[in-house]
């Protein structure tokens, strides 16, 4: 008797180790091509950011978010919570599903003056405003699926009621009709929200966040129109010179410059009710302006309530492409977002263009590296290996006018991604044909490549690389590069590329990012 129990307890023990064993094989696959330090859901599916804003030294990450599968479905917000941009805490979902209809993509406020009526003990709520999109209605053949809704939270963001009024702005009977972002109008001391309307944006205005009356369009005739217009944000920005605009984003689906999704953008002024932009002739439909002209940076937005003493305008965005968002070879989860970016308005020529950096905050995630001061380069070098794929590559260098500045990171599976300067053709490029998996998208593994606007005397380059992503901020994030690739073994060995020549870099840094 003793023995057969020790002969089961043995077997059990045997199964179990083995279970465990299997159990950290998926997790290691699972977890492949989960990055270190950008933003992902612990599980399943997300797209779009939603309901960006800072309040009580808290910034709220909510996003598309569908906790049944690692494909697209119905929608819910998913909550994050974090004191500096970098590192996250995951909430509980904060808004499900209802009889209205799935959760989609929408903006969140402060209501500092309860306006709204619906904050407690005398302090404002935060006010979530989103678009209702009726699955069953559309199934009908009805335009009027998407209308626009509001919830409400006392407690900073940890509880959420529906407003019982929703919708608060019904749909006029147009198909595409969503994705409200709403902000202070401090001119007149009231509320706007833009919303994408198909081919163009409608803004409204409201006293009290519940009754909007419309007040413009914009947009039938200005931008690229290869797609459905969608995630709108209107903000000011102020130059190196004081001089204020106005800046519209506008994420497209398909039409982007790299083939699929892409957000545009305009800059103008703004009276309150109309926005107008500054060169009409810069928004044609063969040119629009492209905040990153990389294949990754979707639907981002900017956060509200950022305190003036801060003074940034700070944007996230999804770091995906509808092309193949859903086929991406990940398991647990789907989709990571962009690295936090401050916009700044700059000067150029007689117009203005919006750049964009990362956000100072991921300077405490820099660990040990290299530093390198004037170095030539005459032939393919090998500069630095990273612990894990993560790190932050900074480079000055002579533009040669000829030639390239190019890095190769690599594996020891030759798998390889190229970023770099072309000077002959004065254009920054990614290529990542050899990076790895592709199959799930014919067109993923290619070269992209942007032109410089500009004269160029040295070239600056900061690259982030993060297991599966690289963002390139060339010459203080005027041009910016966003793409996802998905390597068989991270990409750690980094190399100067010299097939046509000498490199001269003016300094380069290489440094690990570790949370
Ligand atoms: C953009 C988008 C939005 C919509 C949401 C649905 O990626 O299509 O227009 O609200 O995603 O998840």
């Amino acid at each position: 008797m003793r023995s057969a129990f020790i002969f089961f307890a043995a077997i059990g023990l045997w199964a179990c180790r083995n279970d465990q064993k299997i159990d950290l094989l998926e997790t290691k696959s699972a977890e492949q091509h989960r990055p270190i330090y950008h933003f992902t859901p612990d599980s399943m599916w997300m797209n779009d950011p939603n309901g960006l804003v800072f309040l009580d030294g808290e910034y709220h990450l909510f996003y598309q978010y569908y906790p049944d599968s690692t494909v697209w479905g119905p929608m819910h917000w998913g909550h994050a919570v974090s004191k500096d941009l970098v590192h996250w805490d995951h909430m509980p979902i904060a808004l499900y599903p209802d009889s209205l209809g799935w959760i989609f993509s929408g903006s969140a406020v402060y209501d500092q003056a309860n306006t709204s009526g619906l904050g407690k003990d005398g302090k404002g709520p935060l006010i979530a405003i989103f678009t209702h999109h009726n699955a069953p209605l559309e199934k009908t053949g009805s335009n009027l699926f998407q209308y626009q809704s509001l919830a409400y939270s006392n407690d900073n963001g940890r509880s959420w009621t529906k407003y019982p009024g929703n919708p608060v702005l019904p749909n006029p009977g147009i198909r595409d009709f969503r994705d409200p972002k709403v902000f202070w109008y401090d001119a007149d001391q009231s509320w706007r929200l833009i919303l994408a309307v198909q081919n163009h944006v409608s803004i409204y205005k409201s006293l009290n966040l519940l009754d909007w009356t419309l007040l413009s369009d914009y947009g039938q005739n200005y931008g690229s129109h290869k797609g459905v217009w969608e995630c709108p944000d209107l903000f000011p920005l102020t130059d190196e010179q004081g001089i204020e605009k106005w800046i519209m984003l506008v994420s497209i689906n398909p039409g982007g410059p790299q083939g699929g999704s892409a957000t545009q953008y305009f800059v103008g002024s703004f009276d309150g009710s109309q926005f107008i932009p500054d060169h009409p002739e810069m928004y044609t439909e063969e040119k629009a302006v492209w905040l990153d002209m990389g294949t990754d940076n979707y639907a981002g937005v900017t956060w509200s309530n950022v305190p003036e003493s801060d003074g940034r305008r700070l944007f996230i965005g999804w770091m995906s492409n509808w092309n193949y968002a859903n086929r991406v070879p990940t398991q647990r989860w789907r989709s990571a977002s962009t690295l936090p970016r401050a916009l700044r308005l700059v000067s150029n020529g007689d117009g203005h263009l919006v750049a964009s950096s990362p956000v100072s905050e991921l300077r405490s995630l820099e660990k040990e590296g290299i530093e390198l001061g004037n170095l030539s380069v005459y032939q393919d070098t090998s500069i630095y290996t990273s612990e894990t794929g993560a790190m932050k590559i900074d480079i000055t260098a002579v533009n040669p006018g000829s030639g390239l500045i190019a890095f190769r990171i690599k594996n020891l599976n030759n798998e390889y991604l190229d970023v770099g300067f072309d000077a002959e053709q004065n254009r920054y490029f990614v290529d990542r044909t050899f990076a790895g998996i592709h199959d799930f998208n014919e067109s993923f593994a290619d070269f992209f490549d942007t032109p410089v606007a500009y004269p160029h005397d040295t070239v600056k380059m900061t690259i982030y690389l993060d297991v599966a992503s690289v963002e390139l901020f060339a010459d203080e994030g005027k041009t910016v590069m966003t793409h996802i690739f998905f390597p068989s073994a991270p990409l750690k060995e980094v190399l100067v590329l010299a097939e046509t020549g000498n490199v001269h870099l003016l300094n380069a840094s290489i440094r690990e990012m570790i949370k």
